[in-house]
This record gives C-alpha cells, structure tokens and sequence, in this order.
C-alpha cells in the first residue's frame, strides 16, 4: 500500500517512532523522481525545508502556486491530484481545508495510484513541523530515548500546529500540557486523536491558568494567535488571548534549563515577548532547521524505508 501522511493520528506510536529514525540516515531514495508541492498559503520554512530536502534525496521539486491549480476553483481537487500523479512519486501540499487532503487521498487510493501524499499543513493538522520539534527535543535532551517523562507546555490558541505537536509527543511519551482559555482549548475530537498515543505512558492536560501549566515544564511552546484563515476574527482572538503570552516571567517558573519553541512565524509582543524570542532558552531557530531533517524522514518513510 502506497504511504501517506495526512495527520500522525493516521499512524500507530512506532510509525511515528519510524519517522524520527529515518530523519537519521543518509538514503537517496528520490533519484532521478520529482515531488510536487502545492501551497494554497504562504509558506517560508515549509516550502523551503521540503524543496532543499527533496534535494538531498536526490529527487526534483516542483514548486506550484493555488493561483496555478486553483484547488476546486479551476478544477476539482480530484482533477488537480490526478494531474499531479502523472508527473510526480509523492505529492505535498497545504491546504485551507483538510478535508481537501482527504479527498485527494481517496482518489490516489480509488484509483491505486502509487503516488504519496503529504500534508505540508491544513486547518487540522501539520505533521512536518510535530517531527522537526521532537528532533529539536531530542537534541536538547539526550536523544529520542531520553525524551520520555519530559513534559512540554504549550501555551496560547489550541490549533492545528498544538494537535500535530501533541500526537508526537505523546508518541514520544513526553507528557503535553495545553494553556488556553475557554473556547480556544482542544476540542474532544482533537483529544482524542492525541489520546490515541497514551498507550506510551504519557498524558495530556488542559487548563486556562498558563503558569499553573508552566510550572516545572522542560519545554514551553507557543503558535500565532491568529492562524492563516482566521484574519477576520484577529481581532477578538487578540483579546482573548492577551494573557497567554510566553514572557519570562513564565520562563521563569519553567524546569531549570527550560527552552522554548515556536513553529513561526512569531508575533513579538502576542503570543511570545521579543525578551524570550531572543534570550537564552530560545531554540527557535535550531527548531526551523529541523523542518529540513524531519522532511528528510517524512519522504524516505512516503517512499516506504522503514
Ligand atoms: N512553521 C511553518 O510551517 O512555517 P511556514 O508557514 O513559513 O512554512
Ligand atoms: N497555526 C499557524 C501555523 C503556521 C505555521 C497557521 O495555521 O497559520
């Protein structure tokens, strides 16, 4: 059967574990194939890491724009994969709606057409970046096999980067606490595809008291407030979420050595202070340069290296 990562829910604890090993190894599976990347919104380190790690596994990336495809505007989101799959061995791409991944997968696997699928995010879900934050963990805290009994606090609006971010590390049996107020918490559906992976010993919590959550954490974690989609609500969003900031008043209560992560872009002065953006337990950048390795997993696994 043809792999695809839409959602790490889709995969079982080794399968994530997998992932993680294959960023390790130097294959080439991608010699002399092409993979196509289609963004329906902007992307810096996304397009970026996955078109340089195509590079290292010798294939050629094709970079397409919604304004070239036009995703069920020029033709169906059916049309445009199949297109695709004439042309290319794994299709990558990020989305408004999930649901559009869903339906490219469905006619990839109707059809048994053996091209993978991979989502470069959507309004659910972003896989890529939940494999490069475990790698940047994993660097800070002794390697993948040290992680477990760690615990990461991730502070701010529950979305789709806090859903992927908390599968993998629940995966990794690091415990995951979410900080966010009444209405932007995870909803029953998100925890229970995160729940999936309690079976490595670790748990996730839920609370709207940010230092509570904070306190003793090994890394603390935080996203945009107004995720790409939601710029009508950017409002109402930033008062509500005004007392969710990563400060170093919340650095402070963290584990001695506490680091902080963010996927970014940042909002300086939202849902991160410039102080803690720039201090001492920053890992944001080391973070970014994992979306490079973990997209090195990502296709060797897509290209079935176990
Ligand atoms: N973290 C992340 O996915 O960044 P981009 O939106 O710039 O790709
Ligand atoms: N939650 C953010 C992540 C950006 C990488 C968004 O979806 O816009």
């Amino acid at each position: 059967m043809t792999r695809h990562l839409l959602d790490l829910a889709d995969l079982d604890a080794a399968g994530v574990a997998d992932i993680i090993r294959l960023c390790g190894t130097d294959t080439r599976p991608l010699d002399g194939s092409s993979v196509a990347m289609v963004f329906e919104k902007p992307s810096a380190r996304t397009r970026n890491s996955t078109e340089m790690a195509v590079v290292d596994l010798g294939g050629h990336p094709v970079m397409i724009t919604d304004a070239e495809v036009g995703i069920d505007r020029r033709e169906t989101a059916e049309d445009v994969i199949r297109t695709l799959a004439c042309y290319h061995r794994i299709v990558a791409a990020r989305v408004n709606d999930h649901n559009v991944l869903e339906r490219m997968r469905s006619t990839l696997d109707g059809a048994r057409i053996g091209v993978g699928l991979v989502n470069l995010l959507s309004d659910h879900s972003h896989p890529c970046q939940a494999v490069a934050d475990v790698l940047t963990l994993a660097d800070e805290f002794g390697g993948i096999h040290a992680l477990a009994g760690r615990t990461v606090t991730y502070v701010g609006d529950a979305n789709n980067v806090t859903v992927s971010l908390s599968q993998a590390m629940l995966a990794s049996g690091v415990n995951v606490r979410v900080a966010a107020p009444v209405g932007y918490q995870l909803t029953e559906a998100m925890v229970a595809s995160i729940e999936r992976f309690s079976s490595e010993g670790a748990t996730l919590v839920q609370t709207d008291d940010p230092v509570a959550a904070a306190q003793g954490a090994d890394a603390l974690y935080t996203d945009v407030w107004v995720s790409m989609g939601q710029e009508a609500d950017a409002e109402v969003r930033r008062l509500e979420l005004a007392d969710y900031t990563i400060n170093e008043e919340l650095v402070a209560v963290g584990a001695p050595g506490v680091i902080v992560l963010h996927c970014l872009p940042a909002h300086r002065g939202e849902e991160i202070s410039h102080e803690v953006l720039e201090g001492p337990a920053s890992r944001v950048w080391r973070q970014a340069a994992h979306r490079r390795t973990a997209m090195r997993g990502v296709l060797r696994w897509l290209m079935g290296e176990d």
